[in-house]
């Protein structure tokens, strides 16, 4: 895409959930368009989102990766289910309303999503005319901040955000299987405290759109070998409290890894090392980088598939002296 600043064309590869059931001649995605921080207006708005909605038109063609992940509704789920969204993360649950919808799945399912006010409150009337048909989904939409013309009661049912009291009000004593996906200040609230609950780890399921906030999901993960990062098959040590020395063998660099320092990816960058990176989330592959010896440990279970021998900075940090192709 062109760049922004004036300088050359440049590959810019971004995320982006299916908001829709499976079809057999689409996908359908869902963008929100990001502006420059709040605090600095200065910094130029996000480049992928302000291109698909300032230049992307119909007949425009893109390069895209074939779908994956983990976060989809669980097949062979039988609990009633909850989806919990928070502005921009309604898109996964979207796609899972929409399945269940498909295949008049008869179970109860409750939506929890919470948005700032009816400025940003997108498929509203996709969502109501969803109830109408199925009886068995309870919507309960939040605003934290209605405006004047915002009608409790007709627009949002709650004001304030989404937490465990109003779970706990809106949902009849029982087992579900909860999804969430939204702001991190949510899912680091709401995901710890559903556990809390004696909700089984099995029967959460969520998603961030941007670098790892929860580090639930711990697994050791080699990089050395063929072994499956999702099977938390690592054999090395998985201390992340001491120091190690990490090798970037292309750039010719030796620097100290501690806690402070973050993900493998944050680290190269300090260094000024060139990395690629996407979603900076273990979605996209893209900073997917060889390792010549050491192994990782992954802060969150990689979305992407990972080639044997090779590791996602961006959600890893070292187990030990690792030496990395960079
Ligand atoms: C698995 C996954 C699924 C996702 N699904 C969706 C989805 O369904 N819908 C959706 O809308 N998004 C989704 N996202 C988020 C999406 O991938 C992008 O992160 C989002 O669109 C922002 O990208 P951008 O290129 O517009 O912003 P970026 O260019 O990445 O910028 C992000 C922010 O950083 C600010 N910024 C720019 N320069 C600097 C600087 N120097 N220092 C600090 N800040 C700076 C920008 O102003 C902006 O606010 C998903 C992400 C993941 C990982
Ligand atoms: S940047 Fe997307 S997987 Fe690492």
């Amino acid at each position: 895409m062109p760049d922004p600043a004036g300088g050359p064309p440049r590959d810019v590869v971004r995320c982006y959930s299916l908001s829709d059931r499976p079809h057999p001649e689409r996908y359908r995605i869902t963008v929100k368009r990001v502006p420059a921080p709040p605090t600095r207006p200065d910094l130029p708005a996000g480049v992928g989102s302000n291109h698909l909605h300032d230049r992307i038109v119909e007949g425009a063609r893109l390069s895209v990766r074939a779908p994956s992940g983990h976060f989809h509704l669980v097949d062979q789920g039988r609990l009633p289910i909850v989806l919990i969204a928070g502005g921009i993360g309604i898109t996964p649950m979207l796609s899972i309303l929409n399945t269940l919808a498909l295949r008049s799945d008869p179970r109860e399912v409750w939506l929890f999503y919470g948005v700032r006010n009816g400025a940003e409150h997108i498929m509203k009337g996709h969502l109501e005319g969803l109830r109408e048909v199925h009886p068995n989904l309870h919507l309960n939409v939040c605003y934290s901040q209605p405006n004047t013309q915002d009608g409790l009661g007709r627009d949002y049912q709650h004001e304030g955000q989404i937490d465990l009291q109003l779970l706990r009000w809106n949902l009849p004593f029982g087992r579900y299987e909860f999804y969430l996906c939204g702001p991190p200040a949510m899912m680091e609230a709401l995901v710890p405290a559903l556990e809390k609950q004696g909700v089984a780890e099995q029967n959460i399921h969520y998603e961030s759109f941007g670098p790892a906030s929860l580090t639930r999901r711990r697994v050791s993960a080699t990089a050395s070998s063929d072994a499956d990062a999702d099977s938390g098959a690592g054999s090395g040590s998985t201390s992340t409290d001491s120091a190690f020395s990490v090798r970037f063998t292309r750039s010719g660099k030796s620097v100290v890894w501690d806690p402070r320092a973050g993900s493998l990816l944050t680290l190269a960058e300090d260094q000024g090392i060139p990395i690629e990176s996407g979603c900076r989330a273990g979605s996209c592959g893209c900073c997917q980088t060889a390792v010549e010896s050491g192994e990782v440990v992954y802060l969150q279970t990689p979305d992407a598939d990972i080639e044997p021998g090779h590791c996602l900075p961006c959600i890893c940090r070292p187990a030990g002296d690792l030496t990395l192709t960079l």
